[in-house]
């Protein structure tokens, strides 16, 4: 088995002892495209232990040097980023261009959390005690971020490198160490990805790259004594992960279901562009993307023409063409979304393009009169198919996008900017865009979710100061 790329550990490539592999399945061909370790959980105890020991002396390692090997990281990924982007395209079917778009995000995301470390972890602060009643200044208090030890990364399908380093760069500009387990599908760009560190020159077992399957080695990391903080980014999974965890800091974002309401007076040029491109980009793969539009009755004739015209225009087929629309991560991904579509034609949704699938492949769709009683109106389909539900009022838009379990994104098209703040204000979720589609970045902004879409902030400079945590040393004078 030469083919099965190996893992990453003690700074070396390995093959597990499993003598076992799993499958990446290539969601255009649907046939094996490359194979990875599966791991053992004893190959993750190893990778466990090297990195407590590795975390040990870079804690210790300048704060300027580590960020001058993050820098260097970077600049390694934007060069090796039309290999990574052709295993995107392969193992998760991104389109071409959106593929490239990734690694070079991704390594701006590492360059500028190495600058941004050096800015907050460069300083503390200092208090005096005679600020609180009773007290004479008689204590100076010291105050500074350390790092909490080894973090844990588990990134999701559809960002497998940009969502990969947005928790590897935090968390080593902090001075923590790195275990990665990487999605299946996205491994092989994840090792990849792994790779350019290596070539920078971190330390040996600073960063490892653990390959499997989920029942085996899954609750092994996440539960494992070894592991400090968990950052995760996915699906369901998140939920089982949190209620297993042990007490450490968590940081979850878990998908979503992204309102996009329009009122009477927005500009439907705009908001009909920004749905199209929300809702239909990498084939509405993103937790981010509009996944309900919530337009008022008496401009929703002209919205869904106007978005019907540029659903039209979307090209359809592989990612390797750079059509806008591309197979879906699986099968069974594709026939999740088939059943959320078949659920509706039940319930007399109005379908505004004909539904069409083959393989993994589902041509782009907008159900127009969706109602609540539909599965497609709460469900994330996490493919090419949008609802739209007529409302008569802005509270049943507000309403409809606070009965969701998910609280990410949501968005607001309005020309009066007074209604859109308080739009804002009501609706449940953790950022909300005036005018323009749910978006994460750019990546120094916090992304948030609420209620079943996660916990805590992301962002880099909010993962940088959620993977550290504050040490004082309090000064008492005579
Ligand atoms: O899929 C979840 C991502 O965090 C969304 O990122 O808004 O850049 O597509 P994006």
């Amino acid at each position: 088995e030469g083919d099965v790329f190996k893992y990453y550990s003690e700074g070396e490539w390995k093959k597990s002892a499993s003598g076992k592999s799993v499958a990446i399945i290539n969601p255009t061909t649907r046939k094996t495209q490359y194979k990875v370790q599966a791991c053992t959980q004893e190959e993750v105890n190893k990778v466990m232990e090297v990195a407590k020991a590795a975390q040990k002396s870079w804690s210790k390692t300048p704060l300027w040097k580590r960020a001058e090997l993050l820098h260097k990281a970077a600049a390694i990924l934007k060069e090796h980023k039309a290999p990574i982007a052709e295993c995107l395209v392969k193992e998760i079917a991104k389109p071409a261009k959106d593929a490239v778009t990734e690694v070079v995000r991704s390594g701006d995301l590492v360059s500028y959390t190495a600058e941004e470390g050096v800015r907050i972890l460069g300083e503390g602060k200092f208090l005096v005690s005679d600020s609180f009643p009773g007290n004479e200044r008689t204590k100076y208090c010291l105050t500074s971020k350390i790092p909490l030890g080894v973090i844990l990364a588990i990134p999701p399908f559809n960002y497998p490198v940009n969502l990969a380093v947005s928790k590897i760069a935090p968390a080593l500009i902090a001075g923590n160490s790195l275990v990665l387990k990487p999605p299946t599908q996205g491994a092989v760009a994840c090792l990849h990805m792994v790779h350019c560190f290596h070539l920078a020159g971190f330390p040996k077992g600073l960063i490892s790259c653990v390959t499997g399957k989920g029942s085996e080695i899954g609750d092994f990391l996440t539960m494992h004594p070894g592991v400090h903080c968990i950052s995760f980014t996915g699906g369901d999974t998140g939920v089982a992960i949190s209620k297993k965890a042990g007490m450490i800091p968590l940081q979850m974002e878990l998908g979503g279901k992204d309102a996009c309401i329009v009122l009477e007076d927005a500009d439907l040029d705009l908001a009909a562009g920004s749905i199209v491109k929300g809702g239909f980009s990498y084939s509405g793969q993103r937790c981010t993307a509009v996944k309900v539009v919530l337009v008022m009755e008496s401009v929703a004739d002209t919205l869904v023409e106007k978005v019907n015209a540029k659903v039209a225009k979307l090209t359809v087929g592989p990612p390797e063409d750079d059509c806008d629309i591309t197979p879906v991560v699986s099968e069974s991904s594709a026939n999740f979304i088939e059943g959320l579509v078949m659920d509706a034609k039940q319930k007399n949704a109005t379908f505004c393009q004909q539904y069409k699938r083959e393989g993994n492949l589902i041509w782009p769709l907008l159900l127009d009169n969706v109602r609540p009683d539909m599965r497609i109106a709460w469900e994330e389909p996490f493919g090419p198919v949008l609802p739209v539900i007529r409302i008569n009022s802005v509270e049943e838009g507000i309403h409809h996008c606070n009965a969701s379990n998910f609280g990410l994104q949501g968005c607001v098209f309005t020309k009066d900017i007074n209604k859109a703040i308080l739009i804002s204000d009501a609706m449940e979720t953790g950022t909300v865009q005036i005018n323009s589609a749910p978006a994460r970045g750019p990546d120094h902004f916090p992304f948030q979710g609420i209620k079943d879409s996660g916990i805590g902030s992301q962002g880099i400079t909010n993962s940088i100061n959620m993977m550290t945590k504050v040490k004082t040393t309090v000064i008492n004078l005579p």
